[in-house]
């Protein structure tokens, strides 16, 4: 079967990293390529946990730099959120430091270069503020017609996490949210509606620990922390980004509808809102993303644990 390319933008923290892990390890892709991004933490420790991650796993993804900082938005280069993923976004969990070098491209041009390279087929799963994403649609015109879907982890139908109606990924760069929603390219939205029930358990913790293989012991240290933050009164062990790829690969995990989507960049109180008209009860624009409004928590947990654990096969 050949394999889905993909292009994985991030700014990994925890769960960003689980969703690398499946990625890595999920017999549909070929992950072509990492970009990093200003978002949980500070680009400089997104990006040396994404190349940190691949060469512990003895896996040779490019690994590039991206923005450090949104187009308009409210997450700078010193802020983030240490407090849900720790100062330097893995939890306090050290990785060995790499020894290879990231990629001499920037995220921009990685992005563009890999698309060329895969001839239309590739898929991007953008999991962090979509800053990197909107820079190269604004740098290559012909980006957009060479990307055949975006999965992203965003947005949220009803709700927020970082203001009561938007989504932190989103709300970190909401001009690039627009950017990005609005580029015409078939693209799937996971927001909060679905994220905020794939939540992980210490059963789920316990089969990958039983594995014993890197991949499942790292993914088990990032839930335990999880848990502890859980239990200090934190946001519990949500695998917001690990479904944006469940999305791509696990479709029968979730339920979605077509929507108008867009993002509000500008406004007191509504900078980085993802719009959206799902349900169609009150029509507001042409359908261009699908949306996901429901979750089977049990097929996707299953889903990850088993597909995590298919590293015991390269072990
Ligand atoms: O709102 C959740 C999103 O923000 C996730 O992608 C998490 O990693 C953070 O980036
Ligand atoms: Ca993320």
């Amino acid at each position: 079967m050949n394999k889905r390319p993909f292009l994985i933008d991030c700014d990994t923290g925890t769960d960003d990293a689980i969703a690398i892990l499946a990625a890595l390890y999920s017999p549909q892709i070929d992950v072509k390529a990492i970009t990093s991004v200003n978002g949980n933490v500070a680009e400089r420790y997104t990006s040396q946990n994404n190349l940190n991650l691949v060469e512990y796993l003895g896996k040779s993804v490019p690994v590039a730099h991206g923005a450090v900082r949104p187009l308009l938005g409210g997450v700078l280069d010193t802020e983030g959120a240490p407090d849900t993923h720790g100062k330097t976004g893995l939890g306090g969990i050290q990785l060995p430091t790499a020894q290879r070098s990231f990629d001499p491209r920037v995220a921009d041009q990685l992005i563009y270069e890999t698309a060329v390279e895969c001839k239309g087929e590739l898929e991007l799963l953008v999991v962090g503020p979509m800053t990197n994403i909107a820079i190269a649609l604004c740098n290559h015109g012909d980006l957009a017609g060479l990307i055949k879907h975006i999965w992203f982890m965003g947005g949220a139908c009803q709700g927020g996490n970082v203001l009561p109606t938007a989504e932190f990924n989103i709300w970190a760069d909401a001009l690039a949210g627009h950017i990005v929603t609005q580029s015409g390219i078939p693209m799937t939205m996971v927001g909060l509606d679905v994220t905020l029930k794939a939540v992980m358990t210490e059963e789920d913790i316990a089969q990958l620990r039983g594995v014993g293989t890197k991949a499942c012991t790292l993914a088990a240290d990032l839930l335990d922390f999880m848990v502890r933050r859980r239990d200090a009164g934190g946001e519990d062990l949500v695998m917001h980004d690990a479904l944006a790829l469940g999305a791509a690969l696990c479709p029968e995990c979730l339920t979605c509808v077509d929507a108008f989507v867009d993002v509000e960049y500008s406004g007191t109180y509504t900078m980085g809102h993802t719009f959206s008209d799902a349900g169609r009860r009150y029509p507001a624009g042409k359908p261009n993303a699908s949306v996901a409004l429901d979750i089977d928590v049990p097929m996707f947990r299953k889903w990850l644990v088993e597909t995590i654990s298919r590293s015991k096969a390269e072990e």
